[in-house]
């Protein structure tokens, strides 16, 4: 079986009882039982969330590599990190928590610090309208989420308020991912029969999806 590389990446800013970190070690556990001899890299960004970037990082990223000073590439070290941890992933797991309607600073601090010029995409005007162009490919993403309240999806009650999912989504696509899957935890503020046929449903649909992943895997290998 050829070995893959799993990140996972953690954004709730609790550990205790937080659900979507329950998500994730439930994916955890499903694959290290389908796939022991896989590589799992853990990347907590709730316990320590990456720097938000600023105008000096930013000079930096735009700087072409040769001509960096050291305190520019001192600047980029840690973005540098993150993009080889995304760079050498097969398969991306962001498991994390809807604040505020989108997705908690500490995850979008690690999304500006993987997106970048030069690294995961590349940007030209020959290109007309659309001049970025991601430089990876061939990435699965699995997003696993949580929230207070509920029905986000089209034709949901809250339909249009949920900005979690379909950011994750459109970001994806400048980390390489060419398969996105969405599992999630609702109704948590509620704690009533919901919310626990919410966590039923979830753990259910993510056990059901890590097969299926794993079998598509499997195949892609086959002669
Ligand atoms: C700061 C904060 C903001 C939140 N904002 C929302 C929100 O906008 N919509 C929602 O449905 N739930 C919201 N919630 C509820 C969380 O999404 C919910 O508690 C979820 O289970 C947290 O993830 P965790 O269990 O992995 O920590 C918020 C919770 C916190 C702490």
């Amino acid at each position: 079986m050829e070995q893959k590389s799993v990140l996972i990446v953690e954004a709730s800013a609790r550990q205790d009882g937080s659900l979507s970190r329950m998500l994730a070690s439930r994916f955890e556990h499903y694959w290290k039982q389908g796939r022991p001899h896989d590589a799992v890299v853990h990347r907590d960004v709730g316990k320590a969330p990456p720097a938000a970037i600023n105008e000096t990082w930013l000079a930096a990223a735009f700087t072409p590599a040769e001509h960096r000073s050291a305190e520019q590439e001192r600047q980029l070290s840690l973005s540098d990190v993150l993009i080889a941890e995304v760079r050498d992933a097969d398969i991306i797991v962001i498991s994390t928590p809807m604040y505020n309607y989108g997705m908690p600073a500490a995850l979008k601090a690690w999304v500006d610090q993987v997106v970048r010029i030069n690294e995961t995409f590349d940007f030209d005007l020959a290109r007309g309208d659309f001049p970025l162009r991601p430089t990876l490919n061939g990435k699965c993403l699995v997003a696993l989420t949580a929230c207070g309240e509920f029905g986000f999806e089209q034709g949901g009650i809250n339909e249009g308020s949920g900005h979690l999912v379909p950011h994750l989504q459109t970001v994806s696509k400048y980390l390489g991912v060419e398969q996105f899957i969405h599992v999630g935890i609702e109704f948590q503020e509620f704690k009533d029969a919901r919310h626990d046929a919410s966590i039923r449903h979830a753990v259910e649909m993510l056990e059901r999806n890590v097969e299926r992943l794993m079998q598509s895997l499997n195949a892609c290998v086959q002669p």
